[in-house]
């Protein structure tokens, strides 16, 4: 192989290119593995470079028995971006092998979109090259506080298929799991399903009280609307759940979402509860279960839905059609509003 082979990028996209890892690269790649903002995305710990090494080998090694494996991404002035590749191993049991996702974006080109386009070029890359035999991707996203990355794999098409400890370092891991079938499908308007923005299989469902599945999305809402704010349950927010129209939205068997409907008059329905995962949020869920609880109100006869918003999510309402009323004030401790929408 010449040395000009050797430098050969594999991919070449708009933005950026990439090629299989080299010995040379020990220095830059060592710089990524040993910034503590990167790698607080990844390992968790800063590499020696003798550990870089030892892992630089390893990335060799495995594109010689795998044919895949990490790849240096550069932009087109040649300043190297990160790493991104497929790894072969075993997750949470010994025979529980995969083909897993893993990419580290350089300090100073994260927060540019630029991650998400290293990932879907190097996927694209993966699944229209036909001498390579992969069918599934997977991805671990560790569940302390790693929404960024969850949000990247659902913008590529990912779908979230489950929590599993990892064996490695004992952590609970976010997997998302992404098919050749799915990536390379077209739809009608020619757009491949990775090109679309909300690819998650989220199915909105109205629950019953008491159900198994409502003792689940009680202890969601805790989650999401209450933990955070280092509040418990208080009698007036479980109060006469019995007789309310409870919804959620569900991603493989588990609840991603919440919103409950309270009848207030004849003509009026209070919404309540809502809150989506923190790691699927800005993906499409929320609107999703507003406009479900809003077509079931109208069924139900309900002229309007009235609502105390968090000033955090105003502009989500706003933008769903509703509008304010009165003065701002505090409830559960949050800055609050009475909103409302007239539903004819
Ligand atoms: C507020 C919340 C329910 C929104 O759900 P979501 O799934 O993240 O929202 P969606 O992805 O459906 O957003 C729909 C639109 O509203 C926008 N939006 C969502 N949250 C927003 C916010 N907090 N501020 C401004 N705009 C917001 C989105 O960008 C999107 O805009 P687009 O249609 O132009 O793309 C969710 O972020 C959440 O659970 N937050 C924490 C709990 C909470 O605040 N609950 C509400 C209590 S009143």
């Amino acid at each position: 192989m010449t040395h000009k082979n050797k430098r050969e990028f594999a991919i070449d996209s708009s933005r950026l290119k990439a090629r299989h890892f080299q010995i040379e690269d020990l220095q830059i790649l060592n710089e990524l593995h040993s910034d503590e903002i990167v790698v607080s995305t990844t390992s968790g710990t800063p590499q020696t470079l003798e550990e870089t090494k030892n892992e630089l080998l390893a990335i060799i090694d495995h594109r010689a028995k795998y044919r895949v494996a990490q790849m240096a991404f550069f932009d087109h002035g040649g300043n190297f971006i990160g790493r991104c590749g497929i790894i072969h191993r075993n997750f949470a049991t010994d025979d529980d092998y995969s083909y897993e996702i893993r990419y580290a974006i350089h300090r100073r080109c994260q927060g540019f979109g630029i991650g998400a386009e290293m990932v879907f070029s190097y996927i694209d890359h993966i699944f229209n090259d036909p001498q390579i035999e992969i069918d599934v991707i997977t991805a671990g996203v560790r569940i302390d506080g790693h929404e960024a990355s969850s949000k990247i794999l659902l913008k590529l098409g990912f779908s979230y298929v489950g929590d599993k400890i990892f064996r490695g370092n004992g952590k609970n891991t976010r997997m998302y799991e992404l098919k050749k079938k799915e990536w390379l499908e077209t739809d009608n308007a020619g757009t491949k399903s990775s090109q679309r923005k909300d690819s998650t299989k989220i199915a909105i469902q109205v629950i019953d009280f008491d159900s198994d599945l409502y003792q689940k999305s009680l202890d969601f809402r805790y989650k999401i609307l209450r933990e955070p704010l280092g509040l418990i349950w208080s009698k007036k927010d479980l109060d006469g759940e019995e007789s309310q129209s409870h919804i959620s939205a569900i991603c493989n068997q588990k609840i991603v979402g919440t919103v409950v409907l309270k009848s207030v008059s004849k003509t009026r329905i209070k919404l309540r509860q809502m809150a989506v995962d923190s790691h699927l949020q800005g993906n499409g869920i929320g609107k999703k279960l507003v406009l479900f609880a809003e077509s079931l109100a109208k069924s139900q006869g309900f002229q309007e839905v009235e609502m105390i918003a968090r000033i955090s999510a105003l502009d989500f309402y706003k933008k769903l059609g509703y509008k304010t009323e009165g003065e701002e004030f505090e409830e559960v401790t949050v800055r609050s509003i009475n909103m409302i929408k007239n539903l004819s």
